[in-house]
């Protein structure tokens, strides 16, 4: 038996980096996946050809997760498409990283909206399923940043910072229904919203990682899949910090 067999899971951002990862693992795990992109149309649906040549049903959506009615609009048409929602992943996420004195008004908005604005209008959607369900896990990826701070990405860093507070209030909120809420905070992660850091301060942060490599989206990906399973369900209002030993 796999360990999500026959759970219908969303997961936001799935076109690339680590909820592509997510999704490949998702359904290797035997779930059902219903993912988002916001324009990388050809990508998504490579994805979704190559997820249902792995035996389960697997559906792309272009949904802007920072827009109120776009996420209902999504979540009413996955539940049409699947039949319920047990598992909810708020992936979707930018970076506009600049020093207070040159961070835009707009560069702020935006990295809110679509960050955290967003876990609040998905959560909000896939909330009444989960209710009637009595059962879900809703995980918020987050970032050591949130923990930590970051000189350069205030605003990114608060975005991620707000997650693990509405984390832990949804925990505490639907705890009753059988409904769990974690975050995770991945470190240095490889991928394309990586890429476009410098190569050099790459090379320190892999030095200064315990253990001395970036992490991959599978690395990401195995963790979801743990608080995903019926293996975490004693584990609500958590952050999983999945990053070699970066914030020891
Ligand atoms: N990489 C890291 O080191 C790292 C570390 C800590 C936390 N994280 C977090 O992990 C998550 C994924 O990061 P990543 O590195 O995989 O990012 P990425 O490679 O840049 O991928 C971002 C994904 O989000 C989608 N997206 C962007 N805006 C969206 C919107 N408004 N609505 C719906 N989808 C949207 C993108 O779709 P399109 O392809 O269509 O643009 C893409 O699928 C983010 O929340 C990030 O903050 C990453």
């Amino acid at each position: 038996m796999k360990l999500l067999e026959g759970k219908v899971a969303i997961i936001t951002g799935a076109s690339r980096g680590i909820g592509k990862g997510i999704a490949e693992i998702f359904a290797k795990n035997g779930a059902n996946v219903a993912f988002t992109y916001s324009s990388s149309a050809a990508s998504a649906q490579e994805l979704e050809n190559e997820l249902n040549a792995l035996g389960i049903k697997a559906k792309g959506y272009q949904s802007n997760a920072a827009d109120f009615g776009e996420a209902q609009k999504l979540v009413d048409d996955v539940l049409a498409d699947f039949g319920t929602v047990d598992i909810l992943i708020n992936n979707a996420g930018i970076t506009k990283d600049n020093l207070l004195m040159r961070m835009s008004e707009e560069d702020f908005d935006k990295v809110i909206e679509i960050n955290l604005k967003s876990v609040f209008n998905m959560t909000k959607a896939v909330q009444r399923t989960m209710l009637k369900n009595r059962a879900g896990s809703i995980i918020n990826m987050s970032s050591v940043v949130g923990v930590k701070g970051n000189a350069g990405q205030a605003n990114y860093a608060a975005s991620k910072a707000g997650m693990i507070g509405f984390t832990k209030s949804i925990a505490l909120e639907l705890g009753s229904r059988n409904i769990r809420c974690n975050a995770i905070a991945p470190g240095f992660i490889e991928t394309e919203m990586t890429a476009k850091l410098n190569e050099e301060v790459v090379k320190g942060w892999r030095e200064a990682i315990p253990l001395k490599r970036g992490g991959t989206p599978d690395d990401v990906a195995n963790a979801c899949v743990f608080l995903a399973s019926d293996m975490s369900a004693y584990i609500t209002g958590q952050v999983l910090n999945v990053d070699g030993g970066m914030l020891t």
